[in-house]
């Protein structure tokens, strides 16, 4: 492969030197893309927060003795998807030269998988992934991903590993506080190992401030004398958590602990007890995966922030 200058953008935006072929998280970055669509796909990854290599592999395709005649190097490698790309366009003599190479390549590594996309192809290939074409899940009021959908599975598996590990051998009830939890609560009970019952409250908020709680769903079950898991999305001032979580210790459970999607410790007011927490947000109004603004953005597969001039607190569920 040719030798080429590499930057690995971290979390912080500084960049640091890595080889291209080290570092399974980091974003490789080159300097200067060899074409603008592989620019504007790397914008569209980075947008969504799906990791990228580019061009991180050279596949041999062609030998003269020992010596390699022909090689492919793929424009991407998305390692979330086990993904290779080659990005083209629909010119007929670059695609039939594209297709020859790749049909080798099959042929010589049958357990690689990639895909050859025209900058359509792509946004469809990103739907398929739950990133559908932008205008149609309203990404246009999203500032930017916090979460990608991948990062949310592989963090909700953790801690339903950790539940089951924790409460093995019992029975537990999950509570969640609708709406926002569906998305949280439906991951979560999949990869528990332990049985469970599901069962829901929903609240709403009044007075002045909206900062008054009341029940307007309450249980189905009794869950007294149960070991009961608190389900929330997020925990904001911890206020309306103190309020649930007071209703739900007057019916005397065996045992009473809070898993929380999203933790934004920097505006909580009261101060309430987290046993399992997903991620630590920053004070900013998000939405997506279950959660919502004015009832929408639910159905987004990540979380992300929405724009601070769309946002007037207090106003989801
Ligand atoms: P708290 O009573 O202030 O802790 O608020 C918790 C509730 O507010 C959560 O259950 C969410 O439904 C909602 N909430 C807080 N922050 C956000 C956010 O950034 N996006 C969407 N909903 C939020
Ligand atoms: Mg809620």
């Amino acid at each position: 492969m040719l030798e080429k200058e590499y930057k690995a953008a971290d979390n912080h935006g500084r960049p640091s030197e890595v080889s291209p072929l080290s570092g399974k998280t980091a974003r490789l970055r080159p300097v200067s893309f060899a074409h603008p669509s592989e620019e504007d796909f790397a914008k569209l990854l980075d947008f969504y927060c799906i990791e990228w290599l580019y061009e991180p592999r050279s596949f041999p395709l062609r030998w003269e003795g020992k010596k390699i005649v022909e090689m492919f190097t793929p424009d991407f490698y998305l390692p979330e998807l086990d993904l290779y790309v080659e990005l083209t366009t629909l010119k007929q003599n670059l695609l039939t030269e594209k297709n020859r190479k790749l049909r080798l390549l099959r042929q010589l590594y049958p357990e690689v998988n990639i895909k050859l996309l025209t900058k359509n192809d792509f946004i469809k290939l990103l739907a398929k992934y739950g990133y559908g074409p932008l205008s149609e899940v309203k990404v246009e009021g999203i500032e930017r991903v916090l979460y990608s959908h991948a990062k949310i599975q592989r963090r909700v598996r953790t801690l339903a590993r950790r539940i089951s590990h924790d409460y093995a051998g019992q029975r537990l009830v999950l509570v969640g506080i609708l709406k926002g939890v569906v998305c949280f609560m439906s991951d979560l009970m999949q990869h528990l190992s332990i049985p469970v019952n599901v069962d829901f409250m929903a609240i709403s908020y009044y007075g002045g401030d909206g900062q008054i709680v009341k029940i307007t769903k309450d249980l189905d079950s009794s869950i007294t004398a149960q070991h009961v898991l608190m389900v929330e999305d997020t925990v904001d001032t911890g206020m309306t958590l103190n309020y649930v979580l007071g209703h739900l210790s007057a019916h005397n459970p065996a045992s009473l602990r809070v898993c929380t999607l999203l933790d934004k410790r920097a505006r909580r007011l009261i101060d309430v007890p987290l046993h399992y927490i997903g991620f630590e947000v920053p004070d900013e109004f998000v939405v997506g995966y279950g959660l919502d603004y004015k009832g929408e953005y639910r159905n987004l597969p990540f979380i992300g922030v929405l724009r601070p001039e769309l946002v007037q607190r207090g106003a989801s569920s």
